[in-house]
């Protein structure tokens, strides 16, 4: 199984790549091949209709994506909404890349949550005919939610995010067992 984390800050030490990577040790020991596309390490040029002949940094995003069999999108809640750069990155994806693939959405408010992001995300994910993952996860508090290893401090946020990862597992693997073409 392939799943692809992609991380939509583009801030140093995010709140939402250090989730990532969280999820990243939770997943690495099920035999889950990951990938982490963390956008402040693969910059994407500001997407335009009249270029389809994308940045390498673009093909590899998108190349990954039609690798997965599951996405996980972390984004910082940005004035309600997700961030420019998680938007930006999506403007480049093709449907047929995420049609019928599971997709959970995460994030990050400097508030004690960011839920705005995520159905904005989810909004998204069903524009793209993905499948939205029924739950979801938001870490608030920022980078205060992670010790200075980078694990959550919370074990209660801890338990969440297992729990949340492990259902977002086994919907992926069910899908995996289902015909993809059809929701294409
Ligand atoms: C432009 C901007 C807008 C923000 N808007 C909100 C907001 O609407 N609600 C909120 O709780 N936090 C808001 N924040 C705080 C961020 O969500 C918070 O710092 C978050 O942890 C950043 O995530 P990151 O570390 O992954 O970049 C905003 C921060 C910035 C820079």
């Amino acid at each position: 199984m392939r799943i692809t984390l992609v991380s939509g800050s583009n801030r140093a030490n995010a709140a939402s790549t250090n989730l990532l990577k969280y999820m990243q040790g939770l997943l690495e020991p099920q035999n889950i091949t990951v990938t982490l596309i963390d956008l402040a390490q693969l910059p994407l040029p500001l997407f335009t209709p009249d270029n389809w002949d994308f940045h390498p940094n673009a093909k590899h995003m998108l190349d990954t994506f039609a690798e997965s069999d599951g996405i996980v999108l972390a984004t910082p809640e940005y004035h309600g909404s997700l961030s420019g750069v998680l938007k930006n990155a999506l403007d480049y994806v093709n449907p047929t890349l995420i049609a019928g693939k599971p997709v959970l959405s995460v994030s990050s408010a400097g508030g004690p949550l960011g839920v705005s992001s995520l159905t904005h995300l989810q909004t998204i994910v069903r524009n793209l005919h993905g499948i939205n993952c029924s739950e979801w996860i938001s870490v608030g508090f920022g980078t205060q939610a992670f010790d200075a290893d980078g694990v959550l401090a919370d074990e209660e946020v801890r338990t969440r995010v297992s729990d949340v990862l492990e259902s977002f597992v086994q919907l992926t693997r069910t899908l995996g067992t289902t015909n993809l073409a059809a929701f294409k």
